[in-house]
């Protein structure tokens, strides 16, 4: 996938136009409150990161698309906030000190699978004992992507309760309003 080209192109099916209704749900919820530090991997031209930004968080957007990072300092500028910019494959980028949280939305299921295990191992690496792991797990059973499946059987292998604790309760569904109806599973994951 030639990310950056479509941005150029504006052929981004995957964008929800506005905060996703999980990341509202969990901001008034409370979910958030006790982050400082958060990383948005894959950001492209979400919402989420001025939306962290303008909770007074200490934000981090990382992409490999420069159109997609210059789109999110247009939005940052704009209303006089500010995040850190990183353009970079993320998978291979480690922080100076941990972080809070990660929040994932649309990147672990736009990466090709067999980098997925790289992806646990950075997320692993990013987060301080204790960090949240904020997943929108994309459910789609047919087989190809992106985007690709994200079922909860493969997410447990993916996360092994020894290194993540799993909540106990059942994930909100968020269909998402143009990949064909497709659920995002949301779920806050515990690093060990
Ligand atoms: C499906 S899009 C999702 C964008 C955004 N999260 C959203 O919800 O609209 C996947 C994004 O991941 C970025 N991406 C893909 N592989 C990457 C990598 N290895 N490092 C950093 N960004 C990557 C792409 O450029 C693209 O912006």
């Amino acid at each position: 996938m030639d990310w950056e080209q479509r941005f150029r192109d504006d052929t981004t099916p995957w964008e929800r136009k506005g905060l996703h209704p999980a990341f509202v749900d969990w901001r008034e919820a409370g979910a958030f409150a006790d982050l400082t530090t958060v990383i948005v991997p894959g950001c492209g031209r979400s919402a989420e990161l001025k939306g962290f930004a303008a909770l007074g968080k200490s934000a981090i957007g990382a992409d490999l698309s420069a159109t997609a990072l210059a789109w999110q300092k247009a939005q940052l500028d704009k209303d006089g906030l500010s995040a850190e910019l990183i353009e970079a494959d993320i998978l291979l980028w480690r922080p100076d000190a941990p972080l809070d949280a990660v929040y994932e939305q649309t990147f672990l299921c736009a990466i090709p699978p067999r980098l997925r295990a790289e992806y646990e191992e950075a997320v692993h690496a990013w987060l301080k004992p204790g960090g949240k792991l904020f997943a929108l797990f994309m459910q789609k059973d047919e087989p190809g992507g992106p985007p690709y499946g994200c079922s909860i059987p493969a997410m447990r292998e993916l996360f092994p309760a020894a290194r993540w604790a799993w909540p106990d309760s059942e994930p909100a569904a968020y269909p998402h309003p143009s990949l064909s109806g497709k659920p995002e599973l949301a779920m806050i994951l515990t690093r060990r």
